[in-house]
């Protein structure tokens, strides 16, 4: 199994070190990884004049599946859109055709009081939101910056076509099918026609699913109901721009962002992995980020990718288990528990697996 390594910027090589220890951990308990780094973001355009170098791209299509850190950094905002990092993050996805992102919101039981929400409001939260993610207002045409009588306007385009809403429909469906067998659908549909549309084609779909109840809701209120009744929801299924937000509000629930994994896969399981958070640069360099959101975006490289689910699970274990001995990064720290760095954590997960 082939695993192209995309470390990043920011905190990225240093959570992602943290997951290739685990991942040579299995390798050398049988599994046979075969591990190869390139550069991505702002480290491609060091690199190679590219947020997305061509060589990096090549390694990531050629391989079974791809880690990735994060992208973006201060230096890099002044660049021409093109050459930014976040580009490099959205074309790997787009070329690879990445359309089904998995963002699970799961709750460990000791990390309940990490939330700021009450712990009976999110104790044993389980959701898993499926963000579709090449389309939308994201790569929609057109999309610019021009003068139009004598002023600058700025606009993109919200657009899906059928086929994009019925593929990620299909996967969360199928998500749905294997968990609780049920699905919300969220969009904008009272005022938007892309949204309209969305909800068209998810009600076509759901009929070759007659065992999981749809429901649809408006994404303001599901932003509401996110955090005033979030166990409420089993699948959530949503596009590209309403997905990015609800997850980064899920996160939350969870106690940090730096706890949440990602999958994004194309219509055979290819998949790259990362976690859903972004490169921290107020806190890169400082050995203190929390590895645990990449570590179990290895979890689930293992499972719907590679086909591995007992070393997915092993991972898995071993997370509940160094949080279950009370260790923590900065992010997730309380009072009574003990601080360790991002490479301690690290070691901790190595030494649970
Ligand atoms: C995410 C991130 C990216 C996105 C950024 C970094 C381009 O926020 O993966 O959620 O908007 O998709
Ligand atoms: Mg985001």
């Amino acid at each position: 199994m082939k695993i192209a390594v995309l470390p990043g910027d920011g905190i990225g090589p240093e959570i992602v070190a943290q997951a290739v220890k685990v991942l040579k951990a299995l390798a050398s308990d049988g599994l046979k990884i075969e591990m190869e780094e390139a550069p991505i973001g702002g480290a491609g355009y060091d690199a190679a004049g590219d947020p997305l170098p061509e060589a990096t791209l090549a390694l990531s299509k050629a391989s079974d599946a791809v880690l990735l850190g994060a992208v973006g950094g201060l230096k890099y905002d002044a660049l021409p859109r093109d050459k930014r990092p976040e580009r490099g993050l959205l074309r790997i996805r787009k070329e690879m055709n990445l359309f089904a992102n998995l963002r699970p919101a799961l709750l460990y039981p000791e990390l309940a009081s990490a939330s700021t929400l009450r712990p009976e409001v999110v104790a044993g939260l389980d959701i898993m939101i499926v963000r579709e993610l090449t389309g939308d207002v994201y790569f929609g045409q057109p999309r610019g910056i021009e003068v139009r009588n004598g002023e600058r306007v700025g606009f993109n385009t919200m657009l899906y076509a059928e086929s994009e809403v019925q593929r990620v429909a299909h996967v969360a469906f199928g998500i749905a099918m294997k968990r609780g067998k049920k699905l919300c659908s969220v969009e904008k549909a009272n005022v938007l026609e892309c949204s309209e549309l969305w909800k068209e084609v998810v009600i076509e779909v759901a009929k070759e699913y007659p065992d999981v109840a749809l429901s649809h809701m408006y994404v303001d209120n599901a932003a509401m109901q996110l955090v005033r009744n979030p166990k409420q929801f089993d699948v959530i299924v949503t596009g590209n721009i309403f997905g990015d937000i609800l997850s980064d509000e899920a996160s939350m629930l969870t106690g940090s962002i730096g706890m949440l994994a990602s999958a994004s896969l194309d219509a055979n399981n290819k998949g790259l992995y990362e976690p859903i958070h972004g490169s921290a640069p107020d806190i890169a360099g400082k050995n203190i980020a929390n590895p645990l959101a990449t570590i179990l975006s290895v979890a689930m490289m293992m499972r719907y990718t590679l086909n591995q689910e007992s070393a997915a699970q092993r991972i898995e274990a071993a997370v509940k288990s160094v949080l279950a001995q009370g260790l923590r990064t900065a992010d997730i720290y309380t009072e009574g528990t003990k601080k360790v760095s991002c490479s301690e954590m690290g070691d901790a997960v190595l030494a649970a697996l």
